[in-house]
């Protein structure tokens, strides 16, 4: 077999002082499905800190926790009605201090979670807006327009809610309408309002002095919105009046010299949805945001072509701009990844976001390829995200009750997108009490009985486990200094396997077999380290990735 390397993908960016975040694995806490300490069926404070041990055993270097601030719940917390401070149901801010301490303590770093777009109508400023009359300054904070028609009973605009539905809400008994891009619930902010975005600088600053690390930051393109809201020629299309608008950079680099005066390389990673990796870069110029989601890849099908597509893609564009790719598979908004790789038998109903495609699966094969898509990742340039329930391979519930359901696109599409309940069920700890573990009575999403099958408590005692197949991966890529130090990534070619795909960081290789035949790397790659489905004498089986190392670079004609 005939292997040669390709050119590098993305600048070296190894810099004398690097920054934490540049490399970091984050473990993405859904805080209400974690683990419940006070038996009211939601996950809490008290109950993450009580395990941070999964996280340190795990291996990781932080933590992002959604928001967990007073909130009617509407969203989960994204509809958030003071942004100071942290809900009592969760234990309130003496339990958010005791966590940070503890985290702190424990070498890990914790970043909140910042919802500017827009906030809850339980929020006093919206409050206070509905009681003032149009053109005022309570209502200047929000975007409140009349409606078209004559008594101004139709909408605005013609701009849709992400959730489904029309984007506007009429404000009951009068001609004025107000903009949610999301839920009702969720009102959306002027950011044209001096007002609003002093507000957002000050909460920045508050919790960085209470010691945060970072920000993951909530939908990040859409703040702004055309000045004159005109409509949209073709709603089955990207809305580009309804976000990614210039002025939204001018915000992230005031935000991002507030972080910088910190002098404690605070991260701020922006959730941006934009139709390309070209509209992602900008937001990633050097006094712009540190990091951003790449998507890109998390959109990807589990195809050899279309990752290394997308992984070059992303290190181009966003190496470009000096900022490390954010690596990412899975969150709370689109289906688990093993259930996406696994998906065998794609169902025939259409849905906005193709990460939430329905149908039958094979857990087997999409946890076999979930465990050699993780191998690939942490071996990328770059940081990488993990969602809570990923390092126990848990796939997605599909078959909720629908009665059970709360997710409001849910309920926004008319009950006909099943939205994203299924990836939010709480955790299995343990494969022996009612609720696995979670907490003391029925979580507030109801547990599927094959749960038992992922606990946690029993994957840490199997060799084999996903779980601890990711902890050996995390603590292995700390102690190898190519996969940290912004090694440059070359390209194997893999003659006759275009299923295979393989590359180099200095001495390590790694390799992904996408297809159904095993494959045997030649054996310059050098031996295998650590691999994601069991290897014999030196073959790889099909839907598996190993890392190899040499001490000796071998010739690359050869
Ligand atoms: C993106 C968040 O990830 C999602 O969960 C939330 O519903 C929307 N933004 C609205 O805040």
């Amino acid at each position: 077999m005939t292997t040669v390397e390709t050119a590098p993908a993305g600048p070296a960016t190894d810099a004398p002082t690097r920054p934490w975040w540049r490399d970091a694995v984050i473990y993405q806490v859904y805080l209400r499905s974690f683990a419940d300490s006070d038996g009211d069926g939601i996950g809490d404070l008290p109950g993450l800190t009580a395990r941070l041990d999964h996280l340190t055993r795990l291996g990781v270097d932080g933590l992002w926790l959604n928001p967990c601030y007073p909130s009617p719940g509407a969203d989960h917390g994204y509809d958030v009605a003071d942004y100071t401070t942290i809900d009592p149901r969760y234990g309130g801010l003496p339990a958010f201090e005791d966590l940070l301490r503890l985290a702190h303590e424990r070498g890990l770093k914790v970043l909140m979670d910042i919802v500017p777009n827009h906030c809850s109508v339980a929020h006093p400023w919206f409050v206070q807006a509905l009681a003032a009359p149009p053109g005022s300054a309570e209502r200047e904070r929000f975007v409140f327009r009349d409606g078209r028609g004559p008594d101004g009973e139709l909408p605005p605009n013609n701009w849709t809610s992400v959730f489904g539905g029309p984007a506007w809400t009429r404000v009951t008994g009068t001609n004025q309408w107000y903009l949610h891009s999301f839920d009702a619930s969720q009102p959306d902010f002027n950011w044209r309002s001096p007002d609003v975005a002093a507000h957002f600088e000050q909460v920045l600053r508050l919790w960085f002095d209470r010691g945060v690390d970072g920000f993951r930051i909530d939908v990040a393109h859409m703040l702004f919105k055309h000045a004159d809201l005109p409509d949209w020629p073709d709603l089955t299309e990207y809305n580009a009046h309804q976000q990614n608008q210039p002025e939204v950079h001018d915000v992230y680099r005031r935000w991002r010299r507030i972080a910088d005066s910190y002098h404690r390389d605070l991260t701020l990673v922006g959730e941006v949805w934009v139709p390309t990796v070209g509209d992602l870069a900008p937001y990633l110029r050097p006094d712009e945001l540190p990091q951003a989601f790449y998507f890109d890849l998390l959109l990807c099908s589990w195809d050899a072509a279309s990752f290394r597509t997308s992984i070059g893609r992303g290190l181009d564009q966003i190496g470009s701009t000096g900022a490390t790719v954010t690596w990412t598979l899975a969150n709370h908004d689109v289906h688990r990844t093993v259930t996406r790789y696994g998906l065998v038998e794609p169902a025939d109903t259409p849905v906005q976001n193709p990460a939430r495609l329905r149908g039958g699966v094979d857990a087997a094969l999409g946890e076999r390829r979930a465990r050699a898509a993780l191998l690939l990742l942490l071996a990328l340039p770059g940081s990488v995200y993990l969602y809570q329930g990923e390092e126990l391979g848990l796939p997605e519930v599909q078959d909720l009750p629908d009665e059970a359901r709360q997710d409001p696109t849910w309920f926004r599409s008319g009950r006909t997108e099943h939205g994203r309940d299924g990836c939010r069920v709480p955790l299995p700890w343990r494969s022996d009490t009612p609720t696995y573990g979670f907490g003391d009575h029925a979580s507030w999403l109801p547990q599927p009985a094959w749960f038992a099958r992922y606990a946690a408590e029993d994957q840490w005692a199997e060799p084999d486990s996903t779980l601890r197949l990711h902890a050996e991966a995390l603590h292995l890529r700390r102690r190898l200094p190519d996969l940290l130090a912004g090694t440059e990534l070359r390209w194997i070619e893999v003659a006759d396997r275009p299923d295979v795909l393989a590359f180099r960081r200095g001495d390590l290789t790694c390799v992904t077999v996408f297809g159904p035949e095993p494959f045997t790397p030649p054996a310059t790659w050098g031996d295998v380290l650590l691999a994601s489905t069991g290897s014999q004498s030196g073959q790889l089986p099909a839907a598996s990735s190993a890392w190899l190392l040499h001490s000796v670079h071998p010739n690359p004609a050869a």
